[in-house]
């Protein structure tokens, strides 16, 4: 089976097909997502909080995230795999920015990278995809920058604030991205940006003009409880489930009951 392309994540946009994508982080939840036909799956830097527990994005790092990104392709047959870089891995120069995205598709088999920041990023996004690597933008509430944003806080309220996350997206847009995600934003500027560049809007967060939609697998499924984005909807409550069978195989442990006759030799 032949993997997704970036032209054809591209095509979505001309066919005006909306499309869903999500985030996974090991081998078993990225062949889950695959098997249903997810075109594109994000190992995004959202696992240093749902995975290793930090109480940000800021402190995971390459080594962590080419790990996960390997388990996450190995699992992916048919998925466009991209591998978001990590807090520092691209911000210090261009040049360590074409390193550490070429690590991802030459050590962990990713197809793409994603790079948090508009315009201050652009000669890194330029420099990366003329390495041959291609790249998705994210713009609007940058997980990465919260120090600087004072907070997860919706962007791109003010008029000023609404032109700047606009000319973000026509830079990314004119740098060769093959998509960009629009974080944390209104809906009627996710819309205006939308209806303003040729490459699909991935929205999370954003409202439903985008042309696609992403979404963290923890969050959607109900599995982290430390927090609940207000942009999340529950398909799952996995926490619930997992517990529930859990505690059934630790009582009948207790009790006994397990390991039955056709559990053994
Ligand atoms: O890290 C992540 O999961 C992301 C998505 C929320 C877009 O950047």
């Amino acid at each position: 089976m032949n993997r997704i392309t970036i032209n054809q994540i591209k095509r979505f946009k001309k066919a005006s097909t909306p499309f869903a994508t999500i985030t996974a982080y090991d081998y078993t939840s990225s062949q889950i997502v695959d098997s249903l036909g997810f075109p594109l799956i994000l190992v995004g830097d959202s696992a240093a909080m749902v995975v290793f527990g930090m109480d940000t994005t800021i402190p995971i790092d390459m080594d962590e995230m080419l790990f996960l990104v390997k388990s996450v392709t190995t699992g992916a047959k048919r998925s466009l795999v991209v591998a978001d870089m990590p807090f520092m891995s691209y911000q210090p120069s261009v040049e360590l920015a074409v390193i550490n995205a070429g690590r991802f598709l030459k050590e962990s088999n990713a197809q793409a990278v994603k790079i948090e920041g508009g315009s201050n990023h652009i000669k890194k996004i330029e420099a990366i995809i003329k390495s041959g690597i291609p790249v998705m933008g994210h713009i609007g509430l940058l997980p990465q920058s919260i120090n600087q944003m004072s907070g997860y806080k919706i962007q791109g309220k003010s008029k000023s604030d609404a032109n700047k996350i606009k000319e973000d997206a026509l830079a990314i847009e004119n740098s060769g991205a093959f998509a960009i995600v629009l974080e944390g934003i209104p809906s009627d500027l996710a819309l205006d940006i939308t209806q303003s560049i040729s490459i699909p809007t991935i929205g999370i967060g954003a409202g439903p003009h985008c042309d696609g939609q992403i979404q963290v697998y923890h969050d959607i499924l109900g599995i982290y409880s430390d927090f609940s984005p207000k942009h999340a909807k529950k398909y799952g409550d996995l926490n619930k489930e997992i517990k529930k069978s859990l505690g059934q195989y630790k009582k009948e442990v207790e009790l006994k009951k397990f390991p039955e006759k056709q559990h053994f030799v």
